[in-house]
């Protein structure tokens, strides 16, 4: 089978070999489609693949039209909203993810940023530290778990909410359960997203969600930007000088977020999953699974069943 590789945003090159020796071992051949910047090569290039492992790319409608012979799609990290799941199970193709594959990497990042944050994005002035603050997580998933583990070793004050998640299971980790995310907002000092973007939660971090923090409140969006709902965080932020947006996702509205100077940081493309060993351990499951979709019909992962 033809397993395509469409990476507008590459994986790390161990990542690549370890995908390819993998699919090679299951007697798959790998094509590599990486830093892609017109539509029309993914178009061109699902053409004739049985399976494309994919990032954030975008797939489509057209997309899935375009490869008459496609039968799995795996995301290769946690996220699928670029992939249009419904789509696909009308035309039979099984979408997967790899789950917790690239977890730790972004919870690592959340306290890069949040260092950087602290310390006046390294100004030379006087800031503060994480120990004893309180930590808000709001989803506690493969990411948020690493995140509160994290959390931890810097002696934070760690509460979470997730509406999926019993509060004892949270408790067990040594974490604060609080009962709703309007809690979780008024109780932290900082809090850090981890919400996937669905019907349910775009836009939902908005003017009056965000206003629920306390002085200095600080939020970090590790997640996506389609749960916040910009217009809302601009008007806050222009009213509440105090509050600083940090985030690993360049909001649409970026250019009207910068006037917030020291207030406000974004990395210039997401980083979150940006580490070797997360490209490696998120590739290499990839390829893994499509080995067992192939020879077994294993469709564990699969997010539209
Ligand atoms: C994910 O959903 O797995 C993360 O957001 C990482 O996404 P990326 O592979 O596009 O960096």
């Amino acid at each position: 089978m033809k397993i395509l590789v469409a990476t507008e945003k590459p994986f790390a090159t161990a990542a690549v070999n370890g995908i390819k020796k993998a699919a090679e071992a299951g007697g798959h051949e790998v094509v590599l489609l990486e830093k892609y910047t017109d539509k029309a090569q993914l178009l061109d290039a699902v053409k004739d693949a049985d399976a494309i492992i994919v990032r954030s790319d975008k797939i489509t409608k057209e997309v899935l039209d375009a490869a008459p012979k496609l039968k799995i799609v795996v995301r290769a990290g946690a996220g699928y909203d670029s992939i249009d799941t419904a789509y696909a199970k009308e035309k039979g193709v099984v979408v997967e993810n790899t789950p917790g594959q690239n977890s730790n990497a972004v919870a690592e990042l959340v306290f890069g940023l949040l260092v950087y944050t602290v310390r006046n994005f390294f100004n030379g002035k006087s800031g503060s530290e994480l120990k004893g603050k309180k930590l808000g997580i709001l989803a506690f998933g493969n990411v948020g778990r690493n995140v509160a583990r994290i959390a931890k070793g810097f002696d934070m004050d760690v509460y979470a909410f997730d509406e999926f998640v019993p509060s004892d299971k949270i408790e067990a980790q040594g974490v604060h359960a609080v009962k709703s995310r309007d809690d979780l907002f008024k109780t932290c000092d900082i809090v850090s997203l981890h919400i996937p973007a669905t019907d349910e939660t775009r836009k939902s971090i908005n003017y009056e969600v965000a206003g629920l923090m306390k002085k200095g409140g600080i939020i970090i969006n590790t997640a996506r930007k389609e749960v916040i709902d910009e217009d809302g965080l601009l008007k806050l932020l222009a009213e509440r000088e105090d509050m600083k947006y940090i985030t690993d996702i360049m909001p649409d509205k970026d250019s009207d977020f910068r006037q917030f100077v020291g207030r406000y940081f974004s990395t210039p493309k997401k980083m979150g999953a940006q580490t070797a060993e997360a490209n490696i351990n998120a590739g290499i499951a990839a390829a893994n699974q499509i080995n067992a979709f192939f020879k077994d019909g294993c469709t564990k992962f699969q997010v539209n069943k």
